[in-house]
This record gives C-alpha cells, sequence and structure tokens, in this order.
C-alpha cells in the first residue's frame, strides 16, 4: 500500500534488489535463490500441463476426464502426479527403441520433474483457458453412425462388439483420414475398420437381434484394422500427406468396438467421419500378422502405420522386419501392453522395406492374467493381432518430374 503513494521509493528498492541479486551471482557464483527457482519451475510445470495433458483432459476431449472444470485438477494433483510419475500419463506405449514415430507424446526428464512438481504442490487454482478440439467440420466423404441402441454395462471390463454397416458407395473412393465424434467422450475406446465384400459380416450382425453381434470384427485373414482405425487418444486421425486407404465399391463397413464400463450402463453411441484424401495419394494396404502367421513382402514397400490389437494376457510386444540377407529393423516395441492406450502409429518418416523383407510379431504373456479363464473375446485377443499398412516403393517413373 505504501509504495503505491511513493513510486520513486518503490522503484528504488526494486534497483536495491537487482543489485542485489546481480552482487550475489556475481561475487560468489551461487545459483538462483531457491524461491525464484522453484517459481520458474512452477510456470513450466503448468506450461508442461497445459501442452501435454489438455489435449484429451478438457470437456471436450477424449479421455472423458475434464482436468480444467473448476477443482477438479485441485482434488486429482496427486493421482495426477502419480500416474506422471509411473509413466501412465500422457499415454504413449511404444519405447524409444523402434523406427521413429509421429507426434510422440513421451516427456522429457526435465518436463517430467517440473510438472510433478507443479502437481505435488497442489497445481494452480485455475489453468489458462485453451481452446477447444472442436471437429473442424471438414467435408467428409462419408458419415457413418455406430452403435445407438448398444448399452455398456457398468463393470469395468472391456467390451468388443463388431458391427456390420452398409453405406451406399458406387464407386471406389479413397480416404485421407478419420474423425471420431463419441456422444460420451470416454466411454468409447477405439474403433477400427475392414471392408466385407463377402456379406459374412452382414450375416453375423442379422443374426442377433440387438446391433452388432457378439464377436471381434476379423472376417477369415481380413483383420479388422486392416482398413484404419481410431482410438478416443486421437479421435482425428490424418494419413500422412500422400498416401490414402481405399474405400472398394459395394463392401459392407465393418467396425470392431472396444468399449469399458464406468460405473454406469452407457451408451457409446459415435459418428464416424472418412475425410478426402489429397489428389494423387498413394494407397495403403494392409500386411496382418495373426498369431504365429508373420508376413513377406512381395515387392519393395514403406511400412506408413501399424497398429496392435491384443488383450490383457498381452505383455510385450516386438515387430521386427528381417531382409533377405537376415539383418533385422526394429518397427515398435511395447514394453508393456496396455489396451486402454491403443491407437493407430504412424512411422515418420516411413521405413523402407525391401522385397522378400519379412515381418515377425513377437510377444511375451503377462503371467499374471495367464490364470484369468478366457472368454470367446479373451481368446480372439490373447495373441496380438498386428496391422501394418505398407505402400509400395514409388517406382522410378513417379519420380520423374513431367517436363
Ligand atoms: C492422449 C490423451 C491423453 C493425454 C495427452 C493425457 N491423458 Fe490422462 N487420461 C487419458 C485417458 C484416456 C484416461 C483414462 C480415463 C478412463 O479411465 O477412462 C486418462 C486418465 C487420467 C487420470 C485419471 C487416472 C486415475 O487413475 O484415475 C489422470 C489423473 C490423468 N489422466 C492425468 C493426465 C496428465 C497429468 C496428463 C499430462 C501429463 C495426461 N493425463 C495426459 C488420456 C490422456
Amino acid at each position: 500500500m505504501h509504495a503505491h503513494h511513493h513510486p520513486r521509493t518503490r522503484r528504488g528498492v526494486v534497483w536495491w534488489r537487482v543489485l542485489c541479486a546481480w552482487a550475489a551471482t556475481c561475487s560468489t557464483a551461487l545459483p538462483c535463490p531457491a524461491a525464484q527457482s522453484a517459481r520458474a519451475h512452477a510456470h513450466d510445470g503448468e506450461r508442461v500441463f497445459i501442452r501435454a495433458c489438455l489435449d484429451c483432459h478438457t470437456a471436450s476431449g477424449g479421455s472423458g476426464l475434464d482436468l480444467t472444470a473448476p477443482g477438479v485438477l485441485q482434488r486429482r494433483a496427486l493421482t495426477a502426479a502419480k500416474v506422471v510419475r509411473d509413466g501412465t500419463m500422457p499415454p504413449w506405449l511404444p519405447n524409444s527403441h523402434g523406427a521413429s514415430l509421429r507426434d510422440a507424446r513421451a516427456l522429457t526428464a526435465s518436463d517430467r520433474a517440473a510438472l510433478m512438481q507443479w502437481l505435488e504442490s497442489g497445481a494452480a487454482q485455475t489453468v489458462a483457458s485453451v481452446p477447444s478440439a472442436v471437429s473442424q467440420d471438414s467435408p467428409a466423404v462419408l458419415t457413418v453412425r455406430l452403435a445407438e441402441g448398444w448399452r455398456v454395462p457398468a463393470d469395468p471390463g472391456l467390451a468388443v462388439r463388431s458391427f456390420a454397416l452398409t453405406p451406399e458407395i458406387d464407386q471406389a473412393t479413397l480416404v485421407g483420414g478419420f474423425e471420431l465424434v463419441a456422444d460420451a467422450p470416454g466411454v468409447l475406446h477405439g474403433v477400427s475398420f475392414l471392408w466385407d465384400q463377402l456379406g459374412y459380416g452382414i450375416r453375423l450382425d442379422n443374426s442377433e437381434s440387438a446391433p452388432g453381434y457378439d464377436a471381434v470384427g476379423d472376417i477369415g485373414l481380413n483383420a479388422s484394422g486392416s482398413a484404419g482405425a481410431i482410438s478416443r487418444l486421437a479421435p482425428r486421425v490424418t494419413l500422412p500427406r500422400e498416401y490414402a486407404i481405399e474405400i472398394p465399391m459395394r463392401a459392407a463397413l465393418i467396425v470392431e468396438a472396444h468399449a469399458q464400463g464406468r460405473g454406469k450402463v452407457e451408451s457409446p453411441a459415435a459418428t464416424i467421419r472418412f475425410l478426402p484424401a489429397p489428389p494423387n495419394a498413394r494407397v495403403l494396404r494392409p500386411l496382418s500378422m495373426h498369431r504365429a502367421l508373420c508376413a513377406t513382402l512381395a515387392d519393395a514397400s514403406e511400412a506408413v502405420a501399424i497398429s496392435v490389437r491384443a488383450g490383457p494376457r498381452v505383455q510385450s510386444i516386438e515387430v521386427v522386419a528381417i531382409d533377405l540377407r537376415g539383418s533385422t529393423v526394429r518397427l515398435l516395441e511395447i514394453p508393456r501392453w496396455n489396451e486402454q492406450f491403443a491407437e493407430p502409429w504412424f512411422f515418420d518418416p516411413p521405413v523402407a522395406l525391401c522385397a522378400g523383407t519379412r515381418l515377425e510379431v513377437r510377444s511375451t504373456v503377462n503371467p499374471a492374467a495367464e490364470l484369468v479363464p478366457l472368454d470367446a473375446h479373451a481368446t480372439a485377443m490373447s495373441e496380438p493381432t498386428v496391422i501394418v499398412l505398407v505402400a509400395d516403393e514409388p517406382t522410378p517413373e513417379s519420380h520423374k518430374k513431367p517436363n
């Protein structure tokens, strides 16, 4: 109060402090005073929180847990510090031993330390608001409604159901991405697709009176996910530029949906939007590896994306590429599988693979989960199914510039 009436005095005080600080650093070479560095750290902590957590933890974010609502972060600050310490948050399953991936969410050690210190000291009263991740309403080549009428039970187990949809597609169409807009964010963990031209999925769906059918979405060797996947962790997926996935003509869309009960019976209904591809996009095709089956590339290719389906019996997953001379490249390594945080991963840059390269999946079993009896879903998911989306390597002609 006093200082307001004596601006010059106040100014003098400030200058005096600056001089002291200067004297302290120069004469004794001490680090910054502790209080000052704690404050800088707190600021860093909040900055890391906004950048690393709020993609998912706003009212419209995919997690269903809004950490920006008044009081929520203060109440959950210690839990938040715990899940950051044990590496659960931000969710990111692959480690850094595989090929490099786009949009990796792993925190650096110093960001993690700053964030934990900020959370452990109770976080802030209010977090600077961030614009919500509203759907950008870009035009879609196809929009489908999913899982209307399906009720996910309250108990916290994984619920899997597949749906056969019959959108009217009268010509082959390329898509460059997908968007999942859930009616109630969080309950639906993810969806994966395949296109079925044989009609099996429709027959399965018609065999039950409720919408969908009680099985994983695979049709023969055509694995769910071979035509793309979306997770609540990143509800808007854009394929790397220049690539696309093809929707064939007159096929049924089979969507395998994963949800988890949250203490009350809920509807996981959602809208899926298929986004247009850029012109001249290169079509991706799936290589799927079920159980002990590995896949061999006939032609030189580029691996663009990888996704995995596996249940809680699976502990670790490794996907390697072995070329004809026997040299091995690790594409993906997940030391501790957690199906809650499955999502499609994109190689950045795409990984070049020579003709004759064999892709192989290696996995270990979680000893604790091995004791739990298997139901039909758990059996289907007791070993990983891995899908790698590849494009043929561009031919020399396609590199030529038009003259
Ligand atoms: C990519 C999305 C995503 C990001 C980024 C993310 N989270 Fe989460 N978070 C989730 C999901 C999904 C859940 C699980 C919600 C559920 O139980 O269904 C979750 C759960 C939580 C929980 C509740 C855990 C519990 O055991 O109750 C906390 C606390 C949390 N996150 C904090 C954070 C913090 C702090 C960050 C930033 C370092 C962060 N999250 C980043 C998606 C995310």
